[in-house]
């Protein structure tokens, strides 16, 4: 049997469009718990992205500037791919609500098959943000709701100016 391991390095991807306070929560948690965290923003995403690659890394760079074992990549093609580029021997993704276990079982099992050598664990986020989507985020923002206290400032900025300052005075009667 191999030896464990003794440095755990690992990648937390997603799209990040915007980042919540709901995936800070998930690496200021998995921030201590292993040596260096790297977050990987996704690039090939089939998804339409509101902030493109470029502004959201810089975004995440910004706000994980206090962790000082954590840092911000991005890549395309496989997850498994980029991990092993990087060294990295986890995979780290947030688990909020029983909902999101079947997905994210299905990633984990089929990136084992790609790479049997990388284990996925999941965090649990916090129950503050168990309803928080970056998705829901932006549906708020654009039709003038208020999302403080569910992303960081700089991101609920962003937010503001690129729907406009009018959203919620815009009427369609
Ligand atoms: O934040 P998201 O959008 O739920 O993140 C999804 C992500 C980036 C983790 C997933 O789409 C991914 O890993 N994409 C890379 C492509 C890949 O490796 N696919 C095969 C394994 S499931």
């Amino acid at each position: 049997m191999a030896a464990p391991p003794s440095h755990l390095i690992a990648i937390y991807p997603g799209s990040f469009d915007p980042i919540t306070n709901g995936h800070l929560d998930l690496i200021a948690r998995g921030s201590r718990v292993v040596e260096r965290l790297i977050v990987a923003v996704l690039r090939n995403d089939s998804k339409q992205a509101l902030f493109s690659v470029e502004e959201r890394m810089e975004i995440v760079r910004e706000v994980v500037r206090p962790y000082s074992n954590v840092e911000v990549g991005s890549f395309d093609g496989l997850l498994v791919d980029y991990a092993a580029e990087r060294g990295a021997n986890l995979i780290l993704r947030g688990i909020r609500a029983i909902s999101d276990y079947e997905y994210e079982l299905q990633m984990a099992l089929m990136n084992r098959r790609l790479r049997p050598e990388l284990e996925t664990a999941f965090l649990m986020a916090g129950e503050a943000y168990s309803f928080l989507s970056s998705h829901l985020v932006k549906e708020v923002v654009s039709l003038g709701g208020d999302v403080s206290g569910l992303v960081p400032p700089m991101v609920e900025a962003r937010l503001k100016k690129r729907f406009g300052h009018h959203a919620n005075t815009t009427r369609t009667s």
